[in-house]
C-alpha cells in the first residue's frame, strides 16, 4: 500500500490533492471538497460523487473513515516525498494513513473492475471541476451564462428547420439575428445551408460574452463566406433593432440556443423588441408542446416543435464536456 504515497509510476492511480475548492452540489444544497486524482489519463478533478458511483459500480466499498478524515482537513496537496520541507502546513503525517487506504481502493477498483474504471478514469474534469483557479471563475461565470453550446448536428439541424420550413417568401433583404451566438456555430451552420442565397442579407451575431464575439471574429476572419457577418457584444435583452441599424421595414428572423435559464425572455424579446417574423430556438422541453402538432401563440404567431436529433449540449463549447439537455426545436412564425 505504501508503493502509491511515494510511487512515480503514472499508471498508479493515486490522490493528488483535496478540497481545491469546497464545491457547491445544487442538488442537496451542501458544499464537497473536490478530489484531484493522478490517473493514468493525466491529473483531473472528481467530485464525492465520482467516488461512490465508483464504489457502487464495482461493488468495492469506499472507505468512508478515510474518506471523511481526508475531506474533513481539506484543502491540502499530497506532500512531495523527494521535498523535504513542505509550504503545505495543512497536510498533517496521521493524514498519510488514510491517504494510503484511498489510494488503496482505486488500485484495487482498476486492477479488477474495469468498466467502472474506464468512467471514473475519462480524460476530464467532472462538470463544473475545473483544473485552475482561474478555469473555476470561468467555469462559474459560463454556467451562470448558460454556455451550454449546440452540437454541430444540432446547429445544422436548426438551420435546415429554418430554411426548409419556415423561410418561404422570397425575400432578399432578411435581417438574420443569432442573439446568444456562443462560438458562432448556428450561423455557420445557416451559411453552409443557404449557400449563395445570403447575398443581402444582414446578419448579425449577439453575445454577452465579449470573449465569445472575441473567438468567433478571430474563427472566421479568413472564412470569406462568413465575411458579412457582424459579431457584436451585446446583452440582447436590453437592446433593440435600433442599436444595430435594423429599421421597421426590414423583416427580421431570431435563430439560436439561448441560455435555458432566460428561454422564454428570449422568446419574449424576438416577439415584442425585434417584431421577428420567425423565430427558431432550441428550447428546454419543459417550456414546450408535444412535438409534431401546430398551436396558436399570443395573438400574432403560430407555433410548431420538433424533436431534435439528440439532446447533447458541450459546456463552454468543448464537446468533452458534453451533457444532455431534454429539449425541442420551437418553430413560430408570424401571422401575415
Ligand atoms: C446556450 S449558449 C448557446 C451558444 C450558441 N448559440 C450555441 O448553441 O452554440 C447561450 C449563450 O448565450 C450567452 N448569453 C447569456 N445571456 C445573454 C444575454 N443576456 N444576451 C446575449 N447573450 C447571452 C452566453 O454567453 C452563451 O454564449
Amino acid at each position: 500500500m505504501t508503493e502509491a504515497l511515494t510511487t512515480t509510476d503514472t499508471t498508479t492511480p493515486y490522490i493528488l490533492e483535496c478540497g481545491y475548492e469546497q464545491v457547491w452540489i445544487e442538488k442537496s444544497g451542501k458544499r464537497f471538497p473536490a478530489w484531484k486524482v493522478r490517473l493514468e489519463t493525466g491529473s483531473w478533478w472528481r467530485s464525492k460523487l465520482d467516488f461512490l458511483v465508483l464504489s457502487r459500480q464495482s461493488s468495492v466499498p469506499l472507505p468512508k473513515a478515510a474518506f471523511r478524515q481526508l475531506a474533513q482537513e481539506s484543502p491540502w496537496q499530497r506532500p512531495d516525498p523527494a521535498v523535504e520541507k513542505r509550504s503545505d502546513d495543512r497536510w498533517k503525517p496521521y493524514m498519510k494513513k488514510s491517504l494510503q487506504i484511498l489510494d488503496h481502493f482505486l488500485l484495487t477498483v482498476r486492477k479488477n473492475h474495469a468498466q467502472a474504471w474506464s468512467l471514473f478514469s475519462r480524460q476530464c474534469d467532472t462538470e463544473n471541476l475545473c483544473s485552475s483557479p482561474s478555469d473555476h471563475i470561468d467555469c462559474r461565470q459560463s454556467k451562470q451564462l448558460g454556455q451550454y453550446f449546440c452540437s454541430i448536428d444540432n446547429a445544422k439541424h436548426l438551420a435546415r428547420v429554418l430554411m426548409e420550413r419556415l423561410i418561404t417568401d422570397q425575400v432578399s433583404d432578411w435581417v438574420i439575428i443569432e442573439p446568444s451566438c456562443g462560438h458562432g456555430i448556428i450561423i455557420e451552420a445557416l451559411v453552409e445551408e443557404v449557400q449563395q442565397s445570403i447575398t443581402g442579407w444582414k446578419i448579425l451575431g449577439l453575445d454577452v460574452d465579449s470573449e465569445a464575439v472575441s473567438h468567433c471574429r478571430h474563427k472566421h476572419s479568413t472564412n470569406s463566406s462568413m465575411s458579412q457577418i457582424q459579431w457584436i457584444a451585446a446583452d440582447f435583452l436590453s437592446s433593440s433593432k435600433r442599436d444595430f441599424g435594423i429599421d421597421d421595414s426590414e423583416p427580421c428572423i431570431v435563430i439560436g440556443n439561448p441560455p435555458f435559464h432566460l428561454a422564454q425572455e428570449f422568446v419574449d424579446h424576438a416577439m415584442e423588441e425585434y417584431e421577428a417574423r420567425v423565430v427558431v430556438f432550441v428550447m428546454p422541453r419543459r417550456l414546450c408542446g408535444e412535438a409534431g402538432r401546430s398551436y396558436a401563440y399570443g395573438e400574432d404567431y403560430e407555433c410548431e416543435y420538433i424533436e431534435l436529433e439528440s439532446c447533447d449540449f458541450h459546456f463552454q463549447g468543448d464537446p468533452v464536456k458534453s451533457i444532455k439537455q431534454p429539449s425541442l426545436i420551437q418553430c413560430l412564425r408570424r401571422r401575415k
